[in-house]
């Protein structure tokens, strides 16, 4: 089931016209399906038949309010990695008890909030962090549930920016190390150890990988048990890849089915991560095509969305498909599809087989609803773009579009500079 298609030649997300929205609201904008997140979400939930796992939804994904608490609403926990996301989190409704804390540079602040807000666990990424946590759990009077993320050395075959469980990234303690990580922590008087965590990268085809992950860190967890640390909570991260174009990402059945198969004599609960396969093809990006241009050796299409609202192409070199919002059958010509920014990484797809479109006239990028709006930027002084939620023949405008004084918020010109201008 796909709620974005064309109805009598109009792009729609579900029963509402794309075009209809952009007129309303304007360009560049965010658009979101909450049938397809909805089914996203239950189609992962129910492939977990025997385990039913908690569900920590990774906000760093989609992490607008309104997308958080519609989760929340299925039942879903978080997964997060800053205050401003347990923020967030809180804000949309989940409780403290259904939020993993992941990344590998807690401050001191942070710690004390999630404490605060009595999480789940912390999902503790070096010694010094446990230290940390223990101090912080220690001047709170209360004792910190944490897990270890284990660093499984595994290659997830994945972009290298988003590979996140070999040696020589950043995350997680050593799995060699890790059972000597444990007794540390155990020792801990503010601790309390209760699981243990991996995530081992995003975007991932294949499920072989997780399966060698999951392995290694079950043979930990039997050691670790052996020292006489309970462990009751076993988090595997999230990572499970989409098609943008003609990837064949392992379905949530095949996924599920592996996972479960590998964990059948594990007692503990077992917490999962999905970001990018509840949210990515549940959004879009609309955008209005400013100008055309022909130098002879190349066309362009100039956009009124940039990098600075959706990087992926930029960073990643990703692939996202493009569509007229209204369908056209005129002929096709190569061409880069590029925003306003001054710089020539601004771009959306390069040699891209389109029509040749008018000023004024909508496209869409498409799989923009992960790490899409939620790695925006106001580079170049461009207001963030409006994000909409359309819920069968309804649309909602969920995040306004900013103004120039959001641009400016919170600067101070120092009395020591005077203003020349009058009009301000
Ligand atoms: N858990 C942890 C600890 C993570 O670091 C991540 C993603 C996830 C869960 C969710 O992974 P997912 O299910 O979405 O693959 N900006 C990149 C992706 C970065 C992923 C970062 N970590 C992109 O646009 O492709």
């Amino acid at each position: 089931m796909n709620y974005f298609g064309y109805k009598n030649g109009e792009l729609y997300c579900e029963n509402v016209s794309v075009r209809a929205i952009t007129e309303k609201t304007g360009t560049p904008v965010y658009i979101y399906s909450a049938k397809t997140l909805k089914r996203h979400y239950n189609v992962f939930k129910n492939a977990f038949v025997r385990t039913k796992p908690l569900i920590c939804y990774s906000v760093k994904a989609n992490s607008n309010t309104a997308i958080v608490a519609l989760f929340s609403s299925l039942g879903a926990g978080a997964d997060i990695v800053s205050g401003g996301e347990l923020f967030r989190a809180v804000r949309a409704g989940i409780d403290g008890k259904k939020i993993v804390y992941s990344g590998v540079g807690k401050t001191l602040e942070e710690i004390i909030y999630a404490l605060t807000e009595d999480i789940l666990m912390f999902n503790a990424e070096s010694i010094e962090e446990l230290d940390a946590i223990d101090e912080a759990a220690g001047l709170m009077g209360v004792k910190a549930p944490v897990s270890i993320r284990v660093n499984p050395d595994i290659n997830p075959h994945t972009h290298p920016y988003i590979s996140t469980g070999m040696k020589k990234n950043k995350f997680g303690i050593d799995i060699r190390y890790a059972r000597e990580a444990y007794t540390i922590a155990r020792s801990k008087h503010h601790l309390q150890v209760i699981g243990v965590d991996m995530h081992i990268g995003s975007q991932l085809t294949e499920v072989s990988p997780v399966i060698d992950a999951l392995k290694r860190v079950q043979g930990l967890i039997k050691e670790i048990r052996k020292d006489g640390i309970d462990i009751r909570y076993m988090d595997i991260g999230g990572g499970l890849g989409i098609t943008y174009k003609d990837e064949r990402a392992a379905s949530p059945d095949n996924y599920a089915g592996a996972i479960e198969k590998t964990l059948k004599d594990f007692d503990g609960r077992l917490i999962l991560e999905p970001g990018r396969v509840l949210v990515g093809n549940a959004g879009i990006l609309a955008a209005k095509v400013l100008y055309r241009k022909d130098n002879g050796m190349k066309k362009f299409m100039i956009v009124d969305a940039g990098m600075n609202d959706l990087i992926r192409p930029s960073f990643y070199d990703a692939y996202h498909e493009i569509l007229p919002v209204d369908e056209t059958r005129s002929k096709l010509f190569k061409q880069d599809v590029v925003g306003p920014i001054c710089e020539s990484g601004d771009f959306f797809a390069h040699d891209r087989n389109l029509p040749l479109l008018e000023r004024g006239r909508a496209v869409a990028l498409m799989s923009a609803g992960a790490y899409g709006f939620s790695m925006s930027s106001n580079y170049n002084s461009r207001r963030r773009a409006a994000e909409v939620l359309v819920d069968d023949k309804e649309y909602y405008l969920i995040r306004t579009r900013e103004t120039n004084n959001d641009l400016i918020k919170g600067e101070r010109i120092p009395s020591f500079i005077k203003i020349r201008s009058n009009h301000v």
